[in-house]
């Protein structure tokens, strides 16, 4: 019933996730409120070093998942992460800051990200992270001058833009000539950079990086894009440089329609290993790192709303709920689809409009969904918002960022409190003159 979440349960036309009864979680935590899976998240992630494990067994070679924490940095998750051997991808220095915190092993993070700054770059020099992935000449030459000036050597790694489609929403794409990120092959410039970089005291150049689009449910973008990086890894050989990491990026999707199967670690893991593999006889094959992020917790978060008002309108019928655009945007913004079920099942259904109480037309969940009856005081379950959900989270109409809780195995743990009306203006200050 709800393909990739495996957490989820129904009993006695209730809904449950790892075993607790939706609907009382929802009435002891109150709603908004996010719910993530332990045991959701730990399977999505042994499933990538299950899948991938080959490559070490054939190559003698390091896998590394970097988790990109933009997905969902919460410190619980993380940790759970952290604990089954996970490395991190950062993109700031407040995720490096909070990578630290949760101790990662510092030779698995890597540092993404166009417009780094000093200050960051310092972090993770001290750091002492596995690479910095360089976006432009302009990154690749403060790097150098800022572990210059700390007498020290930053590693490198250079993120080409492979100019491949990866058939995804043009608002997650990356890695397209006309996106901002990367430096461009074709054009000459990430050899150009690279060159630029072998004559540097202050950096070491130790890795390729590449990164598409996020929410592929294709592997052929996959498969095109390790061509075109171990083709240029081949090429680099040729020049006397040697590549000892590439890093394939994030990007593999989840079935965020229930109806539509897609492709799931094995199937990338498989398609990726066997184009390493046709470069042995070329190049020494490299580690190889990736850094999902959705795929390991989107499935793992659910997030529940409680139906306020229900009103009939010429053209619909409307279910208000009290989670909105603030706590989840990605309907608001990408026109996402996420499946949305109430807690309770009852046998009778009907077509509804499901909506937050935002003041915006585009604070809507799902539109013309035919779901079981639903009552006002019910509560309603939209799945697969565990990456790029709270993350995104933001305080607009002055509404608090919601709680979240972890179910696992042992019980249910508040790993995030629900933001208070003063924490709401804890930042703002009226000058002395006004008061
Ligand atoms: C450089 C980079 N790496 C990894 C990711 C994670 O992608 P995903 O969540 O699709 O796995 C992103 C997301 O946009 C990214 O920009």
């Amino acid at each position: 019933m709800f393909l990739g979440n495996e957490m989820i349960t129904v009993e006695n036309n209730k809904l449950k996730i790892d075993g607790f009864d939706v609907s009382e979680l929802a009435e002891q935590h109150g709603t908004p409120l996010y719910v993530m899976s332990e045991s959701q998240i730990v399977k999505n992630f042994t499933r990538y070093t299950e899948a991938f494990k080959e490559y070490s067994e054939k190559t003698g070679k390091e896998f590394i998942v970097s988790y990109a924490y933009k997905a969902n940095s919460n410190l619980a998750v993380l940790k759970i992460l952290t604990n089954l051997g996970c490395g991190a991808d950062v993109v700031s220095g407040g995720e490096l800051y909070t990578a630290k915190m949760v101790s990662v092993d510092s030779s698995k993070i890597v540092f993404n990200g166009n417009c780094k700054l000093e200050e960051e770059i310092i972090m993770g020099i001290e750091t002492n992270i596995r690479a910095f992935n360089v976006d432009s000449i302009s990154e690749l030459e403060l790097i150098n001058e800022v572990a210059g000036k700390l007498g020290k050597v930053a590693n490198v790694a250079f993120r080409i833009n492979p100019n491949v489609n990866p058939k995804t929403h043009p608002k997650i794409s990356t890695g397209l000539k006309s996106n901002k990120f990367g430096l461009d092959v074709e054009a000459g410039i990430a050899l150009k950079a690279i060159k630029m970089a072998k004559e540097m005291k202050n950096v070491k150049i130790v890795g390729i990086h590449c990164h598409i689009g996020s929410q592929l449910t294709d592997i052929s973008p996959f498969v095109e894009e390790t061509k075109k990086v171990m083709d240029f890894v081949v090429s680099l050989k040729e020049q006397g440089i040697k590549i000892e990491d590439v890093n394939i990026g994030g990007g593999l999707g989840v079935p965020y329609d229930k109806n539509t199967e897609i492709p799931v670690q094995k199937d990338l893991a498989n398609a990726v290993i066997n184009t390493m593999l046709e470069y042995a006889d070329k190049v020494e094959l490299p580690n190889l790192i990736i850094e999902p992020g959705r795929s390991l917790v989107a499935t793992a978060g659910v997030l529940l709303g409680k139906v306020h008002h229900i009103k009939e309108t010429p053209s619909a019928k409307w279910i208000m709920i009290d989670a909105g655009m603030n706590d989840m945007m990605r309907p608001a913004i990408y026109e996402a689809y996420h499946e949305i079920t109430p807690c309770t099942i009852r046998d009778e259904k009907e077509v509804v409009n499901i909506a937050g109480g935002l003041c915006e037309s585009s604070d809507v969940f799902g539109k013309e969904r035919e779901l079981p009856k639903i009552e006002v005081k019910d509560t309603i379950a939209i799945l697969d918002v565990g990456a790029y959900g709270i993350s995104m989270a933001n305080n607009y109409n002055a509404r608090g960022i919601s709680k979240m809780i972890l179910t696992s195995e042992d019980g249910a743990y508040t790993i995030r409190e629900r933001e208070t009306y003063a924490d709401l203006l804890s930042k703002d200050i009226i000058p002395p003159k006004y008061l």
